[in-house]
């Protein structure tokens, strides 16, 4: 995957300056913006010192910067004060208390607005509600709601009281819910009987039940949200529903003070080994990055309708939909359901409809939109567009192209924004006033943001196009603080060389000639399919954990619309059958993985083989294995292999 990348994207050679008329109206000009990498340059604690005193308000001022004395467990803004939900709701009162904070839509057509007055009143009665129930500073809450204002409602309540909240996204099967709750060990899960997506409900209470069913003991209550009103079974002595635990709940709740460094969420992503890590964020470092790239990034200003599509149940959900928008005083809309329904031009009847003017997305939900067709997005009025974004994998030319001249009418400047759960936002990614974008580079790193490409003895690569590993060396306010309960996996993963100075960010890039960033691919055992993180690792254990599988092994393949596919290679008891297919199991694999992980992790493809090509040390050769996977001729060095002869039988030539 990565050698494919390099080799379309260097061939890539077209700029795009940002129009006269989009500089005209920007807030941030190239003065200012070389001004602010300036004194990043020149006084990297004191520049970020600066953006957190004129960017949030504080209960009580910090009296340091950057605490770093146990690196790298860095702390930010010690000593300060603050509530982040003050900082997205209370502050917004006095002048914006009627402005629109969420334009909600569902997916079954519905259509809500809510002014920030009302999502104050809404979060200050759901805050007093989980207090109530027995929530308090420093508990954990799990949320697995659907895409709704509730979501973003629980979240903001948590931030208010002091809970650490995190959300699971709603597509991930009880086990996988149940394995985060006992990671947390979560005194409360917050949910709703179902979600509408894809057309059909997803019954999110009757998977959460089956999640709770065993083990999970911190749990002692569970709150239900009434979404689509489809049947499901409430525990009396354990479930209520949400609108009896807000019933005569007052209209304002205090917002709690909290420490900078006191955790605002937990968010799991997947990792290269063992199951999924909780990623730890900051409060006060976590909230001004989100503003400051809303601000430069998304150019957001008062006038704006900001849309981003993303999930709460991924970081870019909690950037750039909970607390982004709400902490720059924005209006976004929040869309509940898939891109699909009833047809491929919902995301643009959207974006006509609610006048969007800021448009944020995947390259997968590119790809399958432009596949399309034209003729769906010229149907609708696109004019009120003015910025486009692209987040979660490498965007490929054509799809930039695309998204350029069709939805952007080659109006918008297109930000193509490099980040991770683990940085908590926007790392590497243009200015849209002012930096010419390529298609398929995400440009330069941000103010105060130093990313550098390395070698493996962590100096940097000076020759244009080499390739090397994506690190970070200094740190920055939005980054991890610790993976939840294992502060030594947070080291050894994070931190691993180059003497612990450098974020290792998991990612291999080049710079061109330019000193733009373009993104290789990942170093390690993950896989991106359509923008989510997978380790090849969960999903080989899901594999494994089926009663007639003896051995798995998973890679990825290219794949046109979700960028990567998971293709797994199964060895299975009793060595039946060698080679080829075998569609019963197949099916009953592909449910199984569902059922285990998610929807998302289902293997594409899957391989039959009685072994699998192994070197004599008995280290899987998964380069071999995504070479057959691709369909390609095996040019690789074969003689290590101790048993050559099942590649015959893997390419289905035994
Ligand atoms: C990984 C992080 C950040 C929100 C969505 C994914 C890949 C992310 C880009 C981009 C090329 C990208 C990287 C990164 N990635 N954005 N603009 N260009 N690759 O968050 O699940 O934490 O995944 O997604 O490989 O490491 P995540």
């Amino acid at each position: 995957m990565a050698q494919d990348n390099i080799e379309s994207t260097l061939l890539e050679n077209r700029r795009f300056p940002p129009s006269d008329a989009f500089t005209r109206s920007t807030r941030m000009q190239a003065q200012t913006l070389d001004q602010l990498y300036d004194k990043a340059a020149a006084d990297h604690e004191g520049f970020w010192g600066d953006m957190a005193r004129q960017e949030i308000d504080w209960f009580k001022p910090f009296d340091q910067v950057l605490d770093s004395d146990n690196a790298p467990f860095y702390r930010w803004f010690e000593n300060g004060e603050l509530n982040v939900s003050y900082n997205c709701l209370d502050r917004q009162l006095e002048t914006n208390a009627d402005k629109t904070a969420i334009i909600f839509e569902g997916e079954p057509g519905d259509v809500e607005h809510i002014s920030y007055r009302e999502l104050y009143q809404k979060v200050c009665i759901f805050a007093n509600a989980l207090k109530n129930q027995g929530v308090s500073k420093g508990d954990r809450v799990i949320i697995y709601m659907p895409m709704i204002t509730e979501a973003v409602v629980a979240m903001q309540a948590c931030a208010r009281i002091g809970a650490i909240h995190s959300v699971v996204f709603g597509g991930f099967s009880a086990s996988a819910l149940k394995d985060r709750i006992e990671d947390t060990s979560a005194k409360m899960v917050i949910t709703a009987d179902g979600g509408h997506r894809g057309g059909k409900i997803i019954t999110l209470k009757e998977t959460a039940d089956q999640a709770l069913a065993e083990g999970c003991d911190s749990v002692e209550t569970v709150i239900v949200f009434r979404r689509c009103g489809n049947d499901i079974t409430m525990q009396a002595d354990r479930d209520i529903w949400w609108h009896d635990a807000e019933k005569n709940q007052p209209e304002h709740c205090p917002a709690q003070a909290m420490q900078a460094s006191d955790p605002l969420f937990l968010l799991y992503t997947s990792g290269s080994t063992g199951k999924p890590k909780g990623i730890q964020h900051a409060s006060a470092g976590y909230l001004l990055n989100a503003i400051t790239t809303m601000r430069w990034v998304f150019d957001i200003q008062s006038a704006d309708v900001f849309w981003c599509t993303a999930d709460v149940g991924w970081i870019t959900g909690h950037t750039y939909v909970a607390y982004g928008p709400l902490a720059t005083g924005s209006t976004m809309v929040i869309y509940e359901g898939v891109p699909t329904v009833p047809d491929a031009g919902r995301f643009w009847d959207v974006c006509a409809r609610h006048g969007v003017t800021i448009f944020y997305t995947a390259p997968t939900a590119i790809r399958a939109l432009m596949k399309a067709g034209d003729a769906i997005p010229k149907s609708y009025d696109l004019s009120r567009l003015r910025l486009l974004g692209t987040v979660g994998e490498p965007i490929n030319p054509e799809a930039w192209m695309w998204y350029h001249e069709v939805i952007g009418q080659s109006r918008c400047p297109i930000v193509d924004t490099w980040w991770q759960t683990e940085t908590g936002a926007h790392m590497i990614a243009p200015v849209p006033g002012v930096t010419v974008t390529k298609p398929g580079s995400c440009t330069k790193a941000l103010p105060g943001i130093d990313a550098a490409v390395v070698n493996e003895n962590g100096e940097e690569i000076t020759q244009a196009n080499q390739g090397g590993f994506l690190v970070i060396r200094k740190p920055w306010p939005s980054m991890i603080q610790t993976i939840w309960g294992d502060d030594q996996r947070y080291k050894d993963t994070y931190w691993p060389y180059f003497d612990g100075k450098y974020y290792l960010a998991g990612d291999s890039a080049r710079r061109d000639e330019d000193g733009y960033f373009w993104i290789m691919g990942r170093i390690d055992d993950v896989l991106n399919v359509s923008g989510h993180r997978l380790g090849t690792m969960e999903i080989e254990s899901a594999l494994v954990a089926h009663q007639s599988v003896a051995e798995a092994a998973v890679v990825g393949k290219p794949h046109d619309i979700k960028g990567e596919s998971v293709f797994a290679y199964v060895v299975l008891k009793g060595n039946r059958p060698d080679g080829g297919v075998d569609e019963a199991m197949t099916a009953e694999l592909r449910a199984w993985v569902a059922d285990q992980i998610g929807p998302i992790a289902k293997p594409d493809d899957i391989r039959y083989a009685d072994n699998l090509p192994k070197t004599r040390s008995g280290k899987i050769m998964r380069r071999l294995l995504r070479t057959i996977a691709k369909g390609e001729q095996i040019t690789q060095d074969t003689s290590t292999l101790e048993n050559e002869s099942i590649l015959l039988q893997l390419q289905g030539k035994a």
